[in-house]
């Protein structure tokens, strides 16, 4: 067992670290303050420097990377920016992925290079306004009709949905055969009866373009039907095991990025005469926030490991990702806590980590859903 990343894996952590610094970190607050989804840096600076295609092999326009190379980039710009790294890991994860991983070869020419190289964003649409954790219980229907598919209903909560090129988006073709009765489609934004519609003003993750979807006898041509009728909560799924592991990575990384900030905090912070690091009951918070994204750290490595070599990692990515948000929580809070007054303050960034962070408990399913998957791998065979 190696603890020790490889020269590859450090040599991209620090790649993107440091873009990440420059970059991204110092348009993060204004990033929140306005909502703006941030078109430019996604598409120029980071579609260029490869940014929006690290796990896509180099023949499809990627970089190439290994699964635990891309956790770590996760990590740095979401440390920089939980918006911009919920952004990437959207596009890549659940946008991309389903396509170099169910689509023709048609399809993945024509989409996968321009995803990887930033020029198209992709969205992922399952969540519905009655289907969310029960994600087999979609309404929005496709019905075969010549050479097209007639989509109706509707999508909520979709990020980078304000911007996005490429949808990939879940309907019931088959309603009689429950999760076998589901497809999967690559929507195009300019198809017809395809509308992008109202937008999230959200407690956090400001600037992900966060937007309900509307079909309306949306005319699909059935070529860009992904993988074969029946598939689609296979494709959904399969893909959300990589996608949680990557919540957990921005997860870790907005929680690293409240415990430097409290750490640096304190160490400067002076009360009752001496700075408020030396008391021990701020050493112990200290230690406490930083064992858990340790062990958050070490559950992502592990899951990413897995899913690197191919091996089913369903448990793993759940495990990792209700453990991470947990503890991004549990950090950022405290977080908070330790900067006192100045931490309830907009002037300090660590509020804004708290409120990122919640959402991580959230999508890509609930940590109770996360728990069900575990119990589920535990008792089954
Ligand atoms: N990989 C491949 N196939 C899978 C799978 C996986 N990880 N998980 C399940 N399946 C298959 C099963 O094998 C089963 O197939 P068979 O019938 O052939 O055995 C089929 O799918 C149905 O599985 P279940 O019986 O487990 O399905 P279920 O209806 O009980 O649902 C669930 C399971 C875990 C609760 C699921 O509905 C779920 O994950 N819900 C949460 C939804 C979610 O994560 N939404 C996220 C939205 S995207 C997002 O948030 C992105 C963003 O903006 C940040």
């Amino acid at each position: 067992m190696d603890f020790v990343l490889t020269k590859d894996q450090r040599d991209l952590q620090q790649m993107v670290r440091d873009f990440a610094t420059n970059e991204i970190a110092p348009l993060a607050a204004e990033i929140d303050r306005t909502d703006e989804y941030p078109l430019e840096l996604i598409k120029k600076k980071m579609g260029e420097l490869g940014l929006m295609g690290i796990p896509i092999p180099e023949e499809n326009g990627g970089v190439g990377a290994d699964f635990i190379s891309y956790m770590l980039a996760i990590e740095e710009i979401s440390y920089a920016s939980a918006s911009v790294g919920v952004i990437l890991a959207v596009h890549s994860s659940v946008g991309t992925m389903p396509i170099l991983k169910f689509g023709n070869d048609e399809q993945k020419a024509k989409y996968v290079e321009k995803m990887a190289m930033g020029e198209w964003i992709g969205a992922f649409c399952l969540t519905e306004p009655s289907a969310g954790s029960d994600a087999a219980s979609l309404r929005t229907r496709a019905v075969r009709d010549g050479d097209h598919y007639v989509l109706n209903g509707s999508k909520i909560f979709i990020t980078n949905g304000e911007v996005a090129d490429v949808f990939i988006v879940f309907a019931v073709t088959h309603p009689e055969l429950g999760t076998k009765g589901i497809s999967a489609f690559i929507v195009e934004r300019d198809t017809p009866g395809f509308s992008i519609g109202k937008k999230e003003h959200k407690m956090g993750m400001n600037g992900s373009g966060t937007v309900t979807l509307n079909f309306d006898n949306a005319l699909v041509p059935a070529t860009q039907l992904l993988g074969n009728e029946g598939d689609g909560f296979k494709v959904a799924m399969s893909n959300l095991d990589g996608g949680r592991i990557g919540i957990a990575a921005q997860a870790l990384g907005i929680g690293r990025a409240a415990f430097d900030a409290a750490k640096d905090y304190v160490k400067q912070r002076e009360q009752f005469g001496k700075a408020i690091a030396d008391f021990q009951a701020i050493q112990f918070m200290l230690a406490d926030m930083a064992t858990r994204l340790e062990a958050a750290r070490l559950m992502i490595y592990r899951a990413a490991a897995l899913r690197q070599e191919g091996k089913p990692c369903s448990m793993e990515a759940s495990m990792a990702k209700y453990f991470a948000s947990d503890a991004a929580m549990y950090v950022t809070t405290e977080a908070v806590q330790l900067f006192g007054g100045y931490g309830y303050s907009k002037e300090y960034p660590v509020e804004r980590f708290m409120r990122d962070a919640k959402v991580t408990q959230i999508y890509e399913g609930t940590n109770q859903i996360q728990r069900i998957v575990v119990a589920k791998n535990l008792l089954k065979g």
